[in-house]
């Protein structure tokens, strides 16, 4: 008897130890700044990103605008050529670039609803702060709507990230960020390439 895995769902997850160590301290102080300059930001995050901040629709190019974020996005690229090739996605090396980058700042009762990436073929988050009791990313069986009477089984499945860590996956499949339920904030920067 042989039972053969076909068409799985490849995440990636890694750490960058050496950039988090050399740099953390310095992208907090960055966000903070921004946190407190963009106005348009927390206007736009008031209905679409209930109890945080986001610069997903006023400030996502950081990667253009800051060095401490472009030397992220060399970080990050890397591994993005790694996952590509694993995906056995046959594409140059300049194929894909950082196209988006932005921030996000969870409080405690913050959560973001499922959703893809749209026009984007890979995405990804790295994480700076993250609560005990905080999830990172959540992922949905992208079977999920093709199920009909099949019986119950795990359609969801939450991933753990410590700060420092950076997870990507491929743009179409559906995630969501679980309810932070610490009373700290939960920090992160999110891309799409
Ligand atoms: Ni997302």
């Amino acid at each position: 008897m042989t039972q053969k895995k076909l068409f799985a769902t490849e995440i990636y997850q890694t750490s960058l130890q050496d950039f988090f160590k050399k740099n953390h301290k310095h992208l907090l102080r960055e966000i903070e700044v921004l946190c407190h300059d963009d106005e348009a930001g927390w206007e736009w995050s008031k209905t679409h990103y209930p109890k945080g901040y986001t610069s997903y629709a006023s400030a996502n190019q950081m990667h253009k605008m800051s060095p401490t974020f472009a030397e992220l996005e060399l970080c990050i690229r890397k591994h993005v050529l790694k996952y590509t090739k694993a995906l056995g996605m046959t594409l140059g090396k300049d194929a894909l670039s950082m196209s988006t980058c932005w921030v996000n700042v969870m409080e405690e009762g913050c959560t973001h609803p499922l959703h893809i990436h749209p026009q984007s073929v890979i995405s990804g988050t790295f994480y700076l702060k993250m609560p005990q009791k905080a999830s990172a990313i959540r992922f949905e069986d992208p079977r999920y709507g093709l199920f009909m009477h099949r019986p119950p089984v795990k359609t969801h499945i939450s991933l753990d990230a410590k700060p420092g860590d950076l997870i990507l996956f491929e743009s179409w499949l559906r995630h969501d960020v679980p309810l932070n339920l610490s009373k700290d904030s939960r920090i992160s920067i999110s891309f799409n390439y």
